[in-house]
């Protein structure tokens, strides 16, 4: 198909992510009206209110989207004589929501107007250019030079001149920094696909997080900020995220309770702030985030705050809004992550929580320093652990093709095994569409094992643990309805485990405290290898998108 670019020296462009109107030409950005054309990022929440004061005004609407309001409302104020600036000014008031806005007017070459409250919004300074983009990813192309826009923040920008204002409408300094761009563009060096790339790259950059952590002479965990309260006077942590981070944060979950003797609760960001919970003040809230700019989870963060917890963010993005807002950031290395399906952050997620959850312990007395540097030194092992796990590749690659062939796929496994299964069956829908879910392997006489028959693929996580022999009980049960078993195992889970596989999948011995930062990696492997071969997009699956900055 030719192609001609329109002519022209502005433009406004943007990728929507369907909320209100299926995904049509037109309900595509921009919208526009005679004088005013925009981009929306976010959800206008009033937008049924606001649309038919329009359309009793005489506005026609043509979409179905909310979006559409914002260009409705600008052009109603342009036509009783505001000017551009003007007219955003008055509108951006009224719109409820979140949202990241960016104007483009008919008759003004040179002008380009962004807002953004609840969803980010970054100006980046070129040669005689300006730019608007979500983040400093987005606009890693064009520019290394990179103005955050704070929450309620709108900008004027010409080729020449930039003008932030707040709220208020006065004007507010905010700073120009260089991001870190050689490592933002990222390309998929020899690699087929960015999951790929992200896969293998998982021993070095978990390597390089670790490092950051670790004081490694002396085997001891040396956080490089130091956290504003005593892990003594915590007496329960809030863990929030979604997705991927979630299932890190469940893993934490049991090292936390173990290593440190402290309570965690662990929710879904999108329902940790409805639901009421009783936050003490002076308590803690982790959230982790990759992108760090999850929509939910910053809401929860904010709620967090709003409690008067102390929080801290794990977070890869050390500009986001997530870490510009917490208390304190731990980042995580894992360098720029493009891939939709979140591989290597997860994996780093799970090395701060590791390093987090022992420093607790050892604060609170429940670890000694001998207690410290053997864990430490598991840590140590990870990298070289992890490299020794992705040579089951060629392994996994056969069995993809089988996977790829069946209609569902259960995930089983208890302790941290459990948590893991989830996000064994998150990675294999999302990437090859193929139904799954995760269970911890104990549950699954409670229900779900009506599910299986000899078509079902059924994954079993279960390093030789304190809890390996009641996963190969429930192993048995499946194996004794027919169930197609693919064991993940070490070679003396292997040797001890009696029952007939499909596959036996045989991962390094290790030791048993940190084992799913090593059994992420053949789950990650078969979920990307069976969306090769179903010709799923795995880089970009369909109807998701890598930052989530809706609710
Ligand atoms: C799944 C996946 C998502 C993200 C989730 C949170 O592979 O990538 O489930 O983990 O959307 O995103 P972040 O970590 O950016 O907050």
């Amino acid at each position: 198909m030719s192609y001609s670019p329109p002519a022209g020296q502005s433009g406004i462009g943007h990728t929507r992510w369907a909320t209100h109107g299926k995904p049509t030409e037109s309900n595509a950005h921009p919208h526009a009206t005679d004088n005013v054309a925009v981009v929306h990022n976010g959800i206008i929440e009033n937008f049924r209110e606001l649309r038919a004061e329009l359309e009793r005004n005489g506005a026609e609407f043509y979409s179905e989207t909310d979006t559409e309001v914002v260009v409705h409302l600008v052009e109603f104020y342009l036509k009783n004589g505001y000017s551009p600036q003007d007219a955003v000014q008055a509108s951006l008031p009224r719109l409820r929501g979140a949202f990241a806005l960016a104007f483009l007017f008919k008759g003004h070459d040179d002008l380009l107007i962004g807002a953004c409250k609840g969803s980010p919004l970054a100006i980046g300074h070129g040669n005689g250019e300006v730019y608007l983009g979500s983040d400093a990813l987005a606009l890693a192309p064009l520019t290394d030079t990179i103005t955050y826009l704070e929450d309620g923040d709108w900008a004027v920008l010409t080729r020449a001149t930039c003008v932030i204002y707040g709220t208020d409408g006065s004007v507010v300094p905010r700073e120009t920094s260089k991001s870190d761009v050689s490592s933002l563009l990222a390309d998929k060096a020899n690699y087929r696909h960015f999951m790929a790339k992200e896969i293998h790259e998982q021993p070095t950059v978990v390597g390089k997080t670790l490092a950051h952590y670790l004081d490694v002479a002396a085997k001891r965990v040396a956080l490089p900020v130091a956290l504003p309260f005593d892990f003594n006077s915590i007496e329960r942590i809030s863990i929030t995220a979604c997705g991927t981070a979630s299932y890190a944060g469940h893993i934490a979950k049991y090292w936390f309770e173990r290593l440190a003797r402290l309570s965690v609760e662990i929710d879904v960001a999108s329902e940790f702030r409805y639901r009421e919970a009783p936050l003490r003040r002076g308590d803690l809230a982790i959230v982790i985030s990759q992108s760090g700019e999850t929509a939910d989870t910053l809401a929860a963060l904010r709620y967090a705050k709003g409690q008067g917890l102390h929080t801290i963010s794990v977070v890869n993005v050390p500009t986001s809004t997530i870490a510009r807002e917490s208390e304190s950031v731990l980042p995580t290395l894992a360098g720029a992550e493009i891939g939709v399906a979140s591989t290597k952050a997860f994996l780093c997620q799970l090395m701060v929580l590791a390093v987090l959850a022992i420093a607790a312990g050892r604060e609170r007395g429940k670890l000694s320093e001998i207690d410290e540097s053997k864990l430490v030194q598991e840590l140590i092992e990870m990298p070289r652990l992890i490299a020794a796990a992705l040579l089951v590749e060629p392994q996994i690659e056969k069995l993809a093709r089988y996977i790829a062939a069946a209609r569902a796929a259960l995930y089983l496994g208890r302790g941290t095994s459990a948590p893991l299964a989830l996000e064994g069956a998150l990675k294999l829908k999302e990437i090859s569409y193929i139904h799954s879910e995760g269970y911890a392997a104990g549950e699954l006489k409670h229900g779900p094992i009506a599910l299986v028959d000899e078509a079902m693929p059924v994954v079993v996580i279960a390093p030789y643990d304190g809890v390996f022999e009641k996963t190969i009980s429930n192993m048995q049960e499946v194996a004794a309805r027919g169930g197609k078993i693919i064991l993940i195992t070490d070679a003396k889970g292997a040797s001890e485990a009696t029952v007939d596989t499909l596959v036996t999948i045989v991962l390094p011995t290790m030791v048993a405290s940190f084992t799913p930062m090593v059994y992420a990696i053949p789950v990650q492997l078969l979920a990307y290898h069976t969306g090769v071969v179903s010709g799923a997009d795995v880089d970009q699956p369909r109807n998701l998108a890598k930052s989530v900055t809706v609710e």
